[in-house]
């Protein structure tokens, strides 16, 4: 199973100067708790936006066309056959969190979207591919979020489903 975990706001919007565009710790746990499932696929750039990388207690897989690429402690790919030929041998669900490079990648093969809307906008340079085909998926699960002191954005975690 191929899934895509990211955050978005109302214009698409994902990313700014390599990281985030918004602070919203319910959401970065709500990543962890879905990426720990299985395990993590992340395009180079946001693999370098990681503090603490590679996350523990999951593979992180991260793809580059770099062959001298070094990444320690994680695994590193160079193609999309490469990726999906390690799902199949290790039976593990691939949570590919992005950005937005990976998110055109695998827009054919993705199962499942676990898409969290912030429900405002922001100024920022990466957004979710504009072309994604919703059509073929259904939304069978939403949930609001908490708004509090630490997470300030009203949010909704949403979950799609291939038909
Ligand atoms: N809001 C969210 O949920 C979320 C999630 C993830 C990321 N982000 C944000 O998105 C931004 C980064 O996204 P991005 O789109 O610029 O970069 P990215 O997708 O993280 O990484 C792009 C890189 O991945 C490698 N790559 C992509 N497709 C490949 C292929 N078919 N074969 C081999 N290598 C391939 C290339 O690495 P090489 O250049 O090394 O060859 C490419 O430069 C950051 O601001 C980050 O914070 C936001």
């Amino acid at each position: 199973m191929l899934a895509y975990v990211w955050a978005e706001d109302e214009n698409r919007l994902i990313g700014k100067g390599g990281g985030l565009p918004w602070r919203l710790p319910a959401d970065i746990a709500f990543f962890k708790k879905i990426t720990m499932r299985g395990d993590m696929v992340t395009g180079r750039k946001t693999y370098e936006t990681i503090p603490n990388r590679p996350l523990p207690g999951r593979r992180n897989i991260v793809l580059t066309a770099q062959k001298d690429y070094e990444a320690p402690g994680a695994i590193i790919v160079h193609s999309k056959e490469e990726i999906l030929e390690l799902e199949a041998k290790n039976n593990e669900d691939l949570y590919i969190i992005g950005g937005s490079a990976l998110f055109k990648v695998f827009e054919d093969e993705v199962d499942e979207l676990y898409r969290t809307v912030i429900h405002d906008t922001f100024e920022g340079d990466t957004y979710f591919p504009e072309d994604f085909d919703y059509g073929g998926f259904e939304l069978v699960k939403t949930e609001k979020g908490i708004v509090d002191e630490k997470n300030k954005y009203e949010h909704t975690f949403e979950l799609w489903r291939r038909k």
